[in-house]
């Protein structure tokens, strides 16, 4: 009998990286979590510990380290490596140290023979995801990035607060860069099938004028407002990466804005951006084209643009 082993590999034992493999472990989401981290030593103990908490998780996982020739039989590598953020704002100030890191990782990856899908979280995440697709050959489905994912959780968490509503009953995304630029399809924001814009248009008693711009901003900082609190960011990430894992190697054709290749769609092509994509076992199975006001268009050019401008700038 053959047994289907799901193996998923992170690389980058610090917060993020631990938050993931923790979430695995506990919900049983794959067979095998393998932690890696140039500290090696860090790497060990955050698996030794993860190892502890198997009696209370929902079945069986094997957590372990290794090296990047432990990635042949991965079905999935997950990149948190990225610089100190310190306290920039702009994560596309990180993108020089970053490529370096990344670049130093998926060379020997890719020499172990893996041909599975890499999920990219490292800052600036449009620029390296592309950065991991070109340097990893693999076809574009196979490479994705979080994009704005991790956004249009945090937009979905704002509306909820502002309309007393459970998150997940709103239907919504935010688009382009995962950083300043990105911008909201007001006009597909739903909430329980509802127009958001009606609903808010329609009881001005309650909600009196909603300021979008104001929502953008927020959905734009709400990572800052957490790292400098707390100075860092994990949680929050962890579930959209979860999130995209699972839709991945449950095959569950679930629809999620993620940062991937553009071919064409939305009249952008050679740029990651974040655009609402259905994910399965082949990764990103087709890209949602919705059709974008004049405005939401524009928007999403210039956040594109922005992203091409940080792509020129990778090394060769
Ligand atoms: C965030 O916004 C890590 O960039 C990610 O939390």
């Amino acid at each position: 009998m053959t047994v289907n082993r799901s193996k998923v590999v992170i690389v980058g034992a610090g917060n993020v990286g631990s938050t993931i493999a923790f979430n695995l472990v506990i919900a049983g989401v794959c067979d095998e979590v393998m932690l890696l981290d140039v500290n090696a030593e860090k790497a060990r103990g955050e698996v030794l510990d993860l190892r502890h908490c198997v009696e209370y998780a929902s079945r069986n996982i094997r957590v372990k380290t290794g090296s990047y020739a432990d990635c042949s039989d991965a079905d999935i590598v997950v990149i948190t490596a990225s610089a100190p953020r310190g306290g920039t704002i702009d994560r596309l100030e990180m993108l020089g140290a970053t490529a370096k890191i990344v670049g130093d990782i998926v060379t020997p990856i890719m020499a172990s023979g893996f041909n599975g899908h890499f999920i990219v979280i490292s800052n600036p995440v449009d620029v390296m995801a592309y950065y991991v697709w070109r340097l990893s050959g693999l076809p574009k489905n196979q490479v994705i990035g979080t994009g704005t994912a991790l956004d249009s959780a945090r937009l979905k968490t704002l509306i909820g607060e502002l309309m007393n509503i459970d998150p997940r009953s709103v239907q919504g995304y935010t688009m382009g860069e995962h950083g300043d630029s990105q911008m909201i399809p007001w006009s597909h924001v739903t909430v329980g099938g509802k127009s958001f814009l009606e609903i808010v248009a329609d009881d001005r008693a309650r909600f009196g004028e909603v300021d979008l711009e104001g929502l953008l901003s927020r959905t734009v900082r709400s990572g800052f407002e957490v790292l400098s609190r707390k100075g860092n960011t994990q949680f929050g990430i962890a579930g959209a990466t979860v999130g995209i894992i699972k839709a991945i190697l449950f095959d569950e054709n679930r629809m999620i804005p993620v940062s991937t290749l553009l071919d064409g769609e939305y009249g952008e092509s050679d740029v990651f951006c974040g655009v609402p994509a259905i994910l399965n076992r082949t990764g990103v199975k087709e890209i949602g084209e919705f059709h974008l006001t004049p405005e939401e268009l524009r928007r999403f050019h210039a956040s594109a643009d922005i992203i091409r401008q940080a792509i020129a700038s990778l090394p060769p």
